[in-house]
This record gives structure tokens, sequence and C-alpha cells, in this order.
């Protein structure tokens, strides 16, 4: 697959990463597409102050993207490859910015995909009759990173030692992995669908998991500056019993469906930690020494909004629950009970978090939620006959 030009749509954490890695690693031209706000002219006046895009921490390295614009007309076209690396809640209106712009035969992909992505592109390219552009995701973001200077620096905390990655339609799916491999230098796992992405978003236990697993005792104390969780350091045993709760569940919903479509590369969560960050775990013999030793979770705190100076409550329109339960865990529930498998414990913390945030996600059917009845797909076999289409 010849590579001439990319475009990244976003401009947080990952499109701060992706940009200077794939200008680096593939030699080609890197566009950014951020219109969001007024992004385009703050990441623009910053990169040139700043000669270009810097990663710090395990990678490093420093490139200029070539155009940085809020205009989709200005980037899409001519792209082979488009990263949407964003919080899913912004897959689908990003992708009805771009999608009259895309060149015929070009490839969307998300960064990670979340839950339900195959859904919901698939359902705008079609209404804008774009079916001739294929799409591609990976099941997470290669990498911990955080923004430590807008623009100009991102530090990245961890690299993934190996992603997984689907593509609709599959049959180019060893192209593209050849291309983003060479573009990330990492590993990529080829898997057979998209449902397996979704089952497998780790984000999903992990985010709203552990969250719940900090504050749902919680009895409204606020929290002083020293006594904020790390979020993932300080799992306490009952927080992995929730986490390993969650992973029974999805292998409970993979093992059902597994009869009908290969979700093998649905692993649970421990295998998922050992597999995706080995070198970064001192010790992995439980799945709590796994979180609280991972090297690339190092320093990242819940997340809190300050109340009074010096006063800290948890932040539960973070996106630990807004973006991981309607894209993510409810989607998961909706897929179990089309397939009519029990799973208890995404429900106890499903309906924790549609307390904390007030919306209705324990419903399949809510508005918020990516789940596949949303798109039209009312029962087992419609899923297994969308997502197996050519
Ligand atoms: P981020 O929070 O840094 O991204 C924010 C960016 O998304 C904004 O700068 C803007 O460009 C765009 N955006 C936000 N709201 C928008 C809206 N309403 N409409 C259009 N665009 C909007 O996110 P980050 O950290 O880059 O993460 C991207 C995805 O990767 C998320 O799904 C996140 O959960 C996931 N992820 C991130 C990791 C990390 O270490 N940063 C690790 C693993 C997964």
């Amino acid at each position: 697959m010849q590579i001439r030009k990319i475009t990244i749509c976003g401009g947080g954490n990952g499109a701060h990463a992706l940009a200077p890695i794939a200008a680096e690693n593939l030699g080609c031209e890197v566009d950014i597409y951020a219109p969001f706000g007024d992004e385009a002219e703050r990441l623009s006046a910053a990169i040139t102050a700043h000669g270009g895009l810097e990663t710090a921490g395990v990678v490093q390295v420093k490139a200029q993207p070539h155009l940085v614009s809020a205009d989709p007309a200005a980037v899409i076209p001519g792209s082979d490859m488009v990263f949407l690396v964003l919080p899913a809640f912004a897959h689908e209106s990003t992708l009805r910015q771009i999608a009259p712009y895309l060149d015929p035969g070009a490839w969307v992909g998300a960064m990670p995909t979340r839950g339900g992505f195959d859904y919901a592109a698939a359902s705008v390219l079609a209404e804008l009759g774009r079916e001739d552009v294929g799409l591609f995701g990976l099941q997470t973001l290669p990498w911990a990173c955080r923004i430590s200077s807008y623009g100009q620096v991102v530090e990245v905390l961890g690299v993934k030692q190996i992603v997984d990655i689907a593509a609709k339609p599959s049959s180019q799916i060893e192209a593209i992995v050849g291309v983003l491999e060479r573009m990330l230098g990492l590993s990529l796992g080829a898997v057979s669908n998209f449902l397996s992405l979704t089952l497998a978003n780790t984000g999903q236990l992990i985010h709203p998991g552990i969250m719940y697993g900090h504050f749902a005792r919680w009895e409204g104390t606020p929290y002083s500056a020293g006594e904020i969780p790390f979020f993932y350091h300080s799992l306490d045993a009952a927080g992995a019993r929730t986490l390993a709760g969650l992973s029974d569940d999805i292998q409970t919903i993979r093992a059902a469906l597994q009869p009908f479509i290969d979700v093998s590369a649905v692993h649970p969560l421990q295998t998922w930690l050992r597999r995706s960050y080995s070198g970064a775990i001192a010790d992995d013999s439980s799945l709590r020494s796994s979180f609280v030793s991972n090297r690339a979770y190092t320093g990242i705190k819940a997340p809190m909004r300050e109340i009074a100076p010096g006063e800290f409550v948890p932040d539960f329109h973070a996106r630990y629950l807004s973006e991981d339960v309607p894209f993510g865990l409810a989607v998961s529930r909706a897929i179990a009970e089309l397939a009519d498998v029990a799973t208890p414990v995404m429900a106890e913390v499903i309906a924790w978090a549609n307390d904390k945030i007030g919306a209705d996600l324990a419903s399949a059917d809510a508005a918020t939620a990516r789940t596949p009845q949303n798109y039209g797909l009312r029962d087992l076999e419609q899923v297994l006959d969308f997502t197996t289409e050519a």
C-alpha cells in the first residue's frame, strides 16, 4: 500500500504523539484536522514556535506536521489514511465533517475504536453515500501519553507491545497492518472483526471499574490535594475484584458468541495487561499487582474537580465514565442482552455510573450509547451478519 499523505483528526494527547511518530517513521506528509474550538490556531502557533511537535519520555522524536487546519477541505483530500485520534463521542460528528472530502478508496480508522465504532461509522458513510471508503480500528491507543506543553511536547509514559487491529472490509487487513506497523514502530495483531475490538476494549473495564472501586463507597467528604488517590497505583483489593468481575462478564459473552463468530482475540484483562505491558509491569502475579506495579501508569491521579481552594471531589463527568460507559460497557452489555447472557458486574457498575452521571446508560436503547440496537441491529443474527459482511 502506497502512502503519500495521512491526516490525523484531533488535537489531544494521542494526536500530539501520533503526528511526529508517523511523520518520522513513514516520511510522508502528515496533516492535522483540528476543528474543535480554536485548537487549529493554537496548535499551529505553538508548533511553529517550537519548530515541530516533540515526544518525550519513552519515545523521543520531533517532527513538523505539514498543515494544521480547522477546514476539512484543506487537509482531507489526497489522504490515503485518516486517523480519528479522539474520544469516542467525537467520532461520529468528525466523520460527518470529513466524509465529503475523502478520496475514493481512502481508509478511515479510529485509534482507539472503543465500542461500536463500526456501527456508527458504517451508518454515517452509508447515509452520505461514501461506501467507497474503508474502515479500520485499533483496540487501544498504543501509548499512555499526556501533553506537557500544548502544541509542543507530549510525554509518552508507556508503549504497548502489541495492539490488535480490525478492518472492514477485512480483505486488505494485511496491507494496513504493514503500513501501521511501520508507522507506529510496534507489532499489530490482525483480528477478524470489529466485534472482537468492541468486546476487547479494555478501557470499558479499567476506567469505570477503577472509578467504581475508588468512589462507590465515597460519602461526599472532599479530598485534600494530598489525599487524591492515584488512579491505577492506588487500586485496592476490592477494586481489583470489580475489575476481575467485569473481565469475567466479557469472557462469558465471548464464550457465548464463539460458536458463531471468531472472537478469540477477546482476552481476559490480566492476559491483555501481560501482552500489552509486559516490560513495564514489575509484578504480574495478580490483577492488582499488574496495575500497581505498572510503570506506564505512574503518576496518573483519579479525575477530580476542585470545589473550593484545596478541596476536591471526584469528577464523575470525566471520560472514565462519560466515554467508557456509553461507548464501552453499555455497548458490550447491549450485545450480551442480544446473546441472552447475564453480566451481573457490568449491570452493577453501569447502574452506579448511570446514577453518578445522570444519563440512562443501563438501557440498550439509551440515546447516547453506541449500541448495535441504536443502529438498527435488533437481534444477534443481524449483528453477526453486519459484522461478517464483506
Ligand atoms: P484527549 O482528551 O487528549 O483528546 C481531546 C481532543 O479531542 C481535543 O483536543 C479535541 O481535538 C478532540 N475533542 C474533544 N471533544 C471534542 C468534541 N466534542 N468534538 C470534536 N473534537 C473533540 O484524548 P486522548 O488522550 O488523545 O485520547 C484519545 C482516545 O484515546 C480516547 O478515547 C482515550 O480514552 C483513549 N486513550 C488515551 C490514552 C492516553 O494515554 N492519552 C490511553 C489509552 C486510551
